[in-house]
């Protein structure tokens, strides 16, 4: 157990950095957080975000985020400038490359912003006392050929840049927590995140051609691209795609706001961060059911109310055949659950497209 210093914050709100805080998850994240009385400062250099994210974030929370710091996580002076800025209490750290097959190009661009800029951040947060953590981790760690659901004992066999890079980042906590016995750090291994608020006005908006099915999907059933290219008809699963554990992208920010308060970062605290147990804990967010990529494409021709044209072709370098959580260890340590279907993931993920056909770029 550690004890910290109270946050300066006179209201007594905690103050929690969200890095990343522009993208798809990280919006999200901070909605929920908003929601729930948190002052939230955000860190982000939109490389693969729109400001409009971030106007989008306080539109849906109805409350203004306490700041914006449009910088790179490279930027390790810049960082630390946040830090003297604000009394953070905790850091939820999204900010990261996330593309496979963009990482198998250019991989030390990969270990430079989702490992250096890490490091550097813990540096920071060191000098500054800041001592709870939020760890995006990543289900591509466990690599392929495995029985599934897989949990966190499952030993990680990435198979590519990117998934290293996030169990190289696992490694560098544990060694930090080993190190500094009053860090508290939670990495969060997410599955397959997406879907949109339901509100309509959040969702994902990747830059460029999307990266993911469900995104590439949307953009089919808008009319902004003719054809899904479905990657691999012969995994040896039920119908031949890719099985995937997909997760409403509200359930993993709902999940960060849980996970906060497991680490003694509550809203009702009064500014003082309660007691957490310190060292890495390790989780998966996942539902704990595979939907193959036909299946999902599926949904989403149900959710639109048309079918979405599709072909299926060779399979993508970097891909694996089944990936599906067993959620039971969060379950267990939180009582903490997914609550969102398949259809709802389907459902708010059209909404958002319908109500933002080009996204936040319209
Ligand atoms: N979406 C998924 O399927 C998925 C699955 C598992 C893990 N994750 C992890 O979750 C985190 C968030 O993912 P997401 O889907 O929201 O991605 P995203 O790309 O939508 O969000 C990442 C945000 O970080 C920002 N960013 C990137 N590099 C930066 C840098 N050097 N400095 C400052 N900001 C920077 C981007 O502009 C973006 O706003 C990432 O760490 C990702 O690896 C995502």
């Amino acid at each position: 157990m550690s004890t910290l210093s109270p946050s300066s914050d006179p209201s007594g709100a905690p103050t929690v950095l969200v890095t990343g805080g522009a993208g798809f998850i990280g919006s999200h994240t901070c909605v929920e957080l908003l929601a729930h009385g948190y002052r939230v400062v955000v860190v982000d250099d939109h490389s693969n975000s729109s400001p409009e994210a971030l106007l989008r974030i306080e539109k849906t929370a109805g409350r203004p985020l306490h700041a914006v710091h449009i910088l790179d996580m490279r930027d390790a002076e810049a960082l630390a400038e946040v830090f003297r800025a604000h009394p953070i209490d905790a850091v939820v750290h999204f900010a990261a490359k996330k593309a496979v097959g963009e990482s198998v190009q250019i991989p030390l661009d990969y270990y430079e912003v989702n490992v250096g800029a890490t490091v550097s951040l813990l540096r920071v947060m060191r000098e500054h006392g800041v001592e709870r953590l939020v760890f995006s981790s990543s289900c591509s760690i466990y690599g392929d050929a495995r029985p599934v659901p897989l949990d966190e004992n499952e030993p990680a066999r990435p198979t590519n840049p990117y998934a290293r890079s996030k169990w190289m980042c696992e490694q560098v906590l544990a060694d930090t927590c080993r190190a500094w016995p009053e860090l508290s750090a939670l990495a969060l291994r997410y599955f397959n995140p997406v879907g949109a608020h339901p509100s309509g006005l959040l969702g994902e908006d990747p830059r460029g051609v999307p990266n993911n099915v469900m995104p590439f999907a949307m953009q089919v059933a808008v009319g902004r691209r003719e054809l899904l290219n479905v990657f691999g008809g012969d995994y040896p699963t039920e119908d031949g795609t890719a099985v995937r554990d997909y997760i409403h992208v509200v359930d993993v920010a709902d999940g960060h706001r849980v996970a906060l308060e497991q680490l003694g970062i509550r809203p009702e605290a009064d500014g003082e961060p309660g007691a957490a147990t310190t060292g890495l804990r390790v989780l998966n967010l996942g539902t704990g059911v595979g939907t193959s990529v036909l299946e999902l494409v599926a949904a989403v021709g149900r959710a639109c109310g048309q079918p979405i044209p599709h072909a299926i072709v060779g399979r993508r370098e970097g891909d694996v055949t089944r990936l599906v959580a067993d959620p039971g260890a969060v379950a267990a340590a939180w009582g903490w659950r997914t609550t969102r279907t398949l259809d709802d993931m389907c459902a708010d993920a059209w909404r958002f497209q319908q109500a933002n056909p080009m996204g936040y770029g319209a």
